[in-house]
């Protein structure tokens, strides 16, 4: 198992591009299900995330060629297993985003069930009970969600609770039904955006993504496009936070400020000078940083995703921080790390309250979930000393080449195989 090795205490500066979005990407090639002509993807970060997305669909029997770096094509004309199996399952969650897609397309589905993970339980309930709303026939045995449908119905939904996945689900599934879906209470996140962009431009109806009513028109069939996956929101977030707690200067490349705007004013509140221009942000972390509240909620709300990485640059702000989890029950697992770190963290109910300014002293530290490690990495920028993550096959999941792109800003960070 590899890990990383930060020499902290370094500025960083200069230029940094962001990748394609991994949340983006994700459900995007799920819809390649949706159609038998080929759909040509490109800015596809190279993740381990993706990698298993795509293992997924070659196992059910879409065919893949890669012409251009971070592109490719996909080609569903013949679905022969409309399978994700447990294996590939319990490795990555978002191969429920199959399901639909699958059950739109070939009438049935076999997909495991997530089960829990690190961050919380997690449940998938919205995905099935909306499918069940559109006339799908579900059972769950074996493990397994098994849905029958020979040609899904539309209808109108709303959800319990505001689910990223469960509304790309849906939204997938309806775009081949017969009639129209309308969902309520739809999550709002870009990625939705992007998905919706792209079914458009595959010749799907949909009006509405981005709002909490999205409304589907069924089409009889989809067609092949060219599309490119949107900038990654939460790298982009990942580095701006960085750079602000490193009191460091630098110009993020390719970043959409309209995805970011509650994290950019945080970051502004907490006392980064963030300056936009166009798709290109300067952050300056040259004072001092004041404690900043944050609360996490769905999209245009700040995001869970940037919750720990947040908390790591609130270590060194001057004052008590609190920063309160809405979305996933488990989501603190970073405070212990952080605390072997030096870090001054009292956690009560969801809430952390983070009292700064602190000096980070580096130190072993183990990677529990994906966004965990990413702050893990911010706190060993700041360490100082040596800080040593364990575990980072979590960060290799989402983050594209992440060692490179911080070296490049002037960060001592390099991999090491496990011994
Ligand atoms: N929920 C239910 N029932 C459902 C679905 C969700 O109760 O059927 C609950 C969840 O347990 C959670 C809340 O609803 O408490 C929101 O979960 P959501 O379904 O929105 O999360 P998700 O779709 O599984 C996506 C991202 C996550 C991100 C969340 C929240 C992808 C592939 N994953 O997950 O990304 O944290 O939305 O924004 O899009 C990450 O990238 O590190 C990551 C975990």
């Amino acid at each position: 198992m590899d890990k990383l090795v930060i020499e902290g205490g370094h500025r960083l500066h200069g230029e940094v591009r962001i990748s394609g979005a991994k949340n983006a990407a994700l459900p995007i090639l799920c819809a390649s299900l949706l159609t038998a002509e080929p759909l040509t993807l490109t800015n596809v970060p190279r993740l381990n995330d993706v990698r298993t997305m795509r293992a997924l669909l070659s196992q059910m029997g879409v065919r893949q060629q890669s012409d251009e770096p971070d592109a490719v094509t996909l080609d569903a004309s013949q679905i022969d297993w409309p399978l994700a199996p447990y294996e590939l399952v319990k490795t990555m969650r978002a191969s429920i985003l199959a399901l639909g897609p699958l059950l739109a397309r070939c009438g049935e589905a076999r997909v495991s069930l997530p089960g829990g993970c690190a961050i919380g339980l997690r449940p998938v309930d919205q995905h099935v009970k909306g499918l069940q709303a559109m006339g799908a026939e579900i059972d769950l045995t074996h493990g397994y969600i098994n849905a029958r449908a020979p040609r899904l119905r539309g209808a109108s939904f709303v959800f319990d609770v505001v689910t990223v996945t469960g509304t790309e689900n849906l939204m997938m599934a309806a775009v081949l039904a017969d009639g129209v879906t309308t969902l309520d209470n739809a999550a709002r996140e870009p990625e939705i955006v992007d998905l919706a962009a792209c079914l458009g431009a595959m010749g799907a109806k949909i009006s509405g993504a981005g709002s909490d009513r999205i409304v589907i028109e069924g089409v009889p069939h989809l067609r092949g496009t060219r599309y490119a996956i949107m900038p990654d929101r939460i790298e982009t977030g990942t580095f701006l936070a960085a750079a602000s707690a490193t009191h460091g200067d630098v110009l993020v490349r390719g970043a959409s400020i309209d995805a970011l705007a509650a994290v950019v004013d945080k970051l502004r509140e907490a006392g980064a000078r963030i300056d936009v221009d166009g798709d290109a942000m300067r952050v300056r972390g040259n004072g001092e940083l004041r404690a900043a509240n944050v609360r996490t909620a769905p999209f245009p709300a700040f995001p869970t995703d940037m919750q720990a990485q947040f908390m790591a640059l609130a270590t060194r702000a001057a004052g008590a921080s609190v920063i309160t989890e809405t979305i996933f029950e488990n989501r603190m697992m970073h405070v212990q790390e952080l605390k072997r770190l030096g870090a001054d963290i009292e956690v009560e109910g969801n809430a952390a309250i983070v009292r700064g300014a602190t000096r980070l002293t580096g130190a072993n530290v183990m990677a529990t979930d994906l966004r965990a490690s990413a702050c893990l990495v911010i706190a060993g920028l700041i360490a100082d000393g040596e800080t040593t993550i364990d575990r980072i096959y979590h960060l290799d999941r989402g983050y594209e080449r992440i060692e490179e792109k911080l070296s490049a800003l002037g960060a001592s960070i390099r991999r090491v195989g496990s011994t």
